[in-house]
């Protein structure tokens, strides 16, 4: 072997390194940032890696350039532009990206390969084909549905849709048995469409707020396709990092299906249960009873005097950009001698670490970011919450209602405390579209308005309380 190559595998295995610690420490929010710089510098190397073991001829070299212009470009622009809110929308579209490229690289081998495949290579293309189309068309339903883009389909409830998914799954079956007899012909048509309608056919029935589970499970499957890419071109660096991929993928699924205690065969199968985003219900003002609201300064009265106070961040804190004035309140309450906390569900806001995120944003404290099941037990003693933007979280129905879509799902027990503010603009529902048996029981007042404003102001009135 030729200095060259050898330094490309050397790379390669450099790449696999650090890719193995960027995704270790993407599990740390103070790792996080570094991590994702440590993996993207693996991508990088990868691509190095890769260019000197080839290396490519003219041609090949116009294409890898104008490749990398363009998909680098677009995903600079789209990386500036994302609001943190469409995170989930992204994410499932670069999850379709991954999958759409695993399968093009199987259809070009199977398409202009020399006849040479051995049967190895001849599975990892139909499993490339078979998953890559999946994930493509699954992902691409996701982020159209988290856009608002595409409903739920009526009949997609029904049985039928089994019937016709075991149909599509079939056909796939058929076409996949006959790919290593013939990689170019017919078949290979027939797996790469009915992939690609049973990743729709299987997408389009789940509900809104099981949409996060599906992408992240879209997710695990990029990377099998990315694996199976990685067998059918010899290429061992994406078969590590399509199966660290995978298993990461999976494992967040896993994570995720116990926060929002679902199982994943009743995500998968169990078609639209739980609500969805864009079906409310039952959580109108005039589902309510005994709501009591008050005033900011009322609410601020309250703050001046608790010894410990928990903020808890939701969705709406996001969507208000309220995390420097919330920042600013503790520090506020901080200097007056208030120990002050935040209570971060798993699946507050619109992904994974979302809260953490934000709050991060304005510098808060990573040790005054409590997780639910250790902040839980410490609400009976807490003085004063401010549920800010959080809706299904706090729901206390989850754990007492097993009528409620929610039952089960882990809460934060904020009911337990012994004064609950919620601040949001009305009496809507949230990401689930239920009611919220929190907002009349008699500890709670609800504080309208959009969550920065009311801060802001609750900031002033406390100042001015000296
Ligand atoms: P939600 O239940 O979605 O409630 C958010 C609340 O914020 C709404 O009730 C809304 O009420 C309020 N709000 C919106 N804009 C506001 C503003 N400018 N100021 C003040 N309040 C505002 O949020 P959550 O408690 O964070 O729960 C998250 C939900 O999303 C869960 O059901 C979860 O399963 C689901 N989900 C989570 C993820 C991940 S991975 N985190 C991904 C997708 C879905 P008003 O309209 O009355 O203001």
């Amino acid at each position: 072997m030729s200095v060259i190559p050898f330094l490309g595998y050397a790379i390669d295995l450099l790449a696999v390194l650090l890719l193995a610690l960027g995704l270790k420490g993407l599990s740390k929010v103070r790792s996080a940032r570094s991590a994702n710089g440590l993996a993207a510098l693996a991508m990088g190397l990868a691509v190095a890696g890769l260019l000197l073991q080839e290396q490519p001829d003219a041609l090949a070299w116009l294409w890898i350039v104008l490749g990398s212009l363009v998909g680098g470009g677009l995903g600079w622009l789209m990386a500036r532009r994302v609001a943190m809110t469409a995170m989930p929308e992204t994410v499932a579209l670069f999850n379709g990206c991954g999958g759409m490229a695993s399968l093009l690289v199987a259809l070009a081998v199977a398409l202009f390969g020399d006849g040479s495949a051995d049967m190895v290579e001849l599975v990892s293309v139909v499993i490339s084909v078979f998953v890559g189309a999946i994930t493509f068309s699954g992902s691409i339903v996701a982020m159209g549905k988290l856009q608002g883009w595409l409903g739920t389909p009526a009949w997609t409830q029904s049985q039928v849709r089994h019937g016709v998914n075991i149909a599509i799954a079939l056909a796939a079956l058929v076409g996949a048995l006959a790919v290593p007899g013939n990689p170019a012909g017919s078949a290979l048509w027939l797996l790469v469409v009915a992939s690609t309608l049973l990743g729709i056919g299987v997408t389009l029935p789940i509900g809104g707020a099981d949409m996060p589970v599906v992408i992240s499970l879209l997710n695990s499957y990029s990377g099998v396709a990315a694996a199976a890419a990685g067998f059918v071109v010899g290429s061992q660096l994406l078969i590590v990092a399509g199966a660290m991929v995978g298993a990461a993928g999976l494992i967040l699924t896993q994570v995720m299906c116990t926060a929002m205690n679902r199982s994943l065969v009743s995500v998968l199968f169990g078609g639209a249960l739980g609500g969805s985003a864009h079906v409310g219900g039952g959580g109108d003002e005039a589902g309510y009873s005994h709501i009591v609201s008050c005033s900011a300064e009322e609410c601020a009265m309250a703050l001046e005097t608790a010894e410990r106070v928990v903020f808890v961040p939701g969705y709406g804190l996001a969507v208000a950009q309220a995390q420097h004035a919330l920042r600013e309140l503790s520090k506020l309450l901080e200097a007056k001698g208030a120990e002050v906390s935040y209570a971060i569900h798993p699946v507050a806001g619109r992904m994974p670490g979302h809260m953490n995120v934000l709050l991060a944003e304005a510098d808060v404290p990573y040790e005054q970011l409590v997780e639910m099941d250790t902040i839980n037990p410490e609400f009976p003693r807490t003085d004063v919450v401010i549920v800010l933007g959080a809706n299904d979280v706090v729901n206390p129905d989850a754990k007492n209602d097993p009528q409620s879509p929610l039952f089960g799902m882990p809460v934060l027990e904020v009911d337990q405390a012994r004064q609950v503010f919620v601040v949001k603009r009305s009496m809507g529902a949230g990401y689930a579209g239920i009611k919220n048996a929190l907002f009349e029981l008699p500890q709670t007042a609800m504080v309208f308005g959009d969550a920065k404003a009311v801060l802001q102001q609750l900031c002033s009135e406390v100042r001015s309380a000296g």
